[in-house]
């Protein structure tokens, strides 16, 4: 039985050499059973398509085909064969079925069809065998996969920043610590605080906000790097664009100014989104027609334009003149809301849209400063539906400026030697940015809630499996 190696569905199901012996391993999705036929629609994860198996009752154990349920799983040796019913291309008429595992029709979670995505979520364990989280997961392979070859074919080098850290890139105080000290009961100093000098690493440590600050290092040396990696927050935004546990590709370049960071910002995203189009097509299509009957129309749309490319200042006085009703309020040093951003992209210009020259107060003390002293070289990259989607900047490499900058916002500099000697030795003009890959995923996906694209989301309140 073991002569023929199994065959992926996504290959059989475009196959025309038929009349052969297959082999094909995978999940029920549905069985209907007539009075000597039974069709199987069979599932193994690599296409949304199932395809049918055909079981002849007389040649099997009555037993073992009673057993064959929704969700369980089998291996079936048969002959691939043009089917005979209209819109099938080909079938397996099944000679031998293994079960490997059945599943409990009484309790197998997903023995009905039309669960809710907030149901999927409590059964992270199950979800991914669902037509929708099938679709969204090999979509987010497919973008993981062009990530790499965008930047690879470009000569840019996949650069690991650490996964823990002593340094707090985005000066914000979200962040999870690492330490392997009690809980309760940690030891004390003299001066009553925890005597981190008895951690792990003999000092605090936490998870990484963001692998810029290690990446600008790498840029600095091989010219061109990306990083691609977990990066954890400990915000308690419950939002649908927020996770605790978020994965983010951060390229750092060398000698580039902002406009050449827009540049290649606006290159990539056209690029992902022109190879999911291309490459996953039966995903994509099925994604529109149970949740987003648009999608396809506005990734097509985001690729064929220009991205708008404007100030903050301008922006702001667009929100101010637009008449628009907005929950937060609309003010030059205000930082821009998510309605305000989807206001721009989706009512305004209808496009996506780049906003540069933030005022330096709401942006982190490593972007360059501006001549006028007031603004910085920040850019935001905003999508419809979605709203920011990439952050960046032309980093301050001038060393007097960065500590000047430092010093105003209370950064500490004695634990930054290491970052600041970039500008001491051999400094030069670089920029970088951040796309948050479960927002591009949202988008490309059509799914609305930034945990149904994430195999396992992490969130406030909750950490299942
Ligand atoms: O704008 P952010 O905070 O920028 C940085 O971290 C910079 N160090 C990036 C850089 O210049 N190298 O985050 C970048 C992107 C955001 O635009 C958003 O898409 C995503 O990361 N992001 C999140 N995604 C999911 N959950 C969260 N809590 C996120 N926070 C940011
Ligand atoms: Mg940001």
């Amino acid at each position: 039985m073991e002569t023929t190696k199994r065959e992926k569905i996504v290959k059989l199901l475009a196959s025309t050499d038929v009349e052969r012996e297959v082999v094909v391993k995978g999940w029920v999705r549905t069985k209907r059973s007539g009075k000597s036929v039974s069709f199987i629609a069979l599932n193994d994860g690599s296409t949304i398509n199932n395809i049918q198996v055909v079981i002849e009752s007389d040649n099997f154990d009555e037993e073992m085909l009673k057993n064959i349920t929704t969700g369980a799983c089998v291996k079936v040796v048969g002959k691939l064969v043009q089917s005979q019913g209209a819109g099938q291309g080909v079938e397996v008429q099944a000679t031998a079925i293994e079960l490997y595992g059945t599943a409990d029709a009484e309790t197998y979670p997903l023995q009905k069809k039309g669960h809710t995505l907030e149901f999927l979520r409590e059964i992270a364990h199950l979800r991914p065998r669902t037509n929708t989280f099938g679709a969204v997961f090999r979509v987010r392979h497919a973008m993981a996969y062009a990530i790499h070859k965008f930047f690879n074919d470009r000569g840019f080098y996949y650069w690991h920043s650490p996964i823990v850290t002593a340094s707090d890139c985005e000066g914000a105080g979200a962040m999870f610590q690492v330490t392997t000290l009690p809980v309760g009961g940690a030891p004390l100093n003299e001066e009553g605080a925890v005597d981190y000098s008895q951690d792990f690493f003999g000092r605090p440590t936490n998870l990484t906000v963001s692998g810029q600050l290690e990446g600008e290092l790498g840029a600095m040396a091989l010219g061109e790097i990306y990083t691609f990696g977990p990066t954890f927050r400990a915000e308690n935004s419950n939002t649908p664009r927020h996770l605790a546990e978020f994965w983010m590709i951060e390229p750092e370049m060398a000698f580039y100014e902002i406009a050449d960071n827009m540049d290649l910002a606006e290159d990539m995203l056209k690029y992902l989104i022109t190879y999911a189009l291309e490459n996953c097509a039966d995903d994509l299509a099925f994604l529109e027609k149970m949740y987003d009957k648009e999608l396809t129309s506005r990734l097509k749309g985001v690729v064929a334009g220009n991205f708008e490319r404007l100030t903050y200042t301008e922006a702001v006085e667009i929100l101010e003149k637009s008449g628009q009703k907005f929950e937060f309020p609309v003010g030059w040093g205000n930082d821009l809301q998510s309605e305000h951003e989807r206001y721009l992209v989706e009512q305004h210009f209808g496009r996506p849209v780049i906003l540069t020259d933030y005022p330096k107060e709401i942006k982190s003390f490593y972007m360059k400063l501006n001549e006028d002293g007031k603004t910085v070289r920040g850019m935001d990259v905003l999508f419809p539906k979605i709203g920011e989607i990439i952050g960046g900047s032309e980093r301050e490499s001038d060393l007097d400026k960065l500590l000047a900058r430092m010093d105003e916002i209370g950064v500490p500099q004695r634990e930054m030697q290491w970052y600041l000697d970039t500008r001491r030795f051999g400094t030069a003009p670089h920029s970088g940015f951040g796309l948050g890959f479960e927002r591009l995923i949202l988008f490309v996906t059509g799914m609305t809630n930034i945990r149904d694209v994430i195999p396992f989301p992490r969130t406030p309140g909750s950490a299942n499996f």
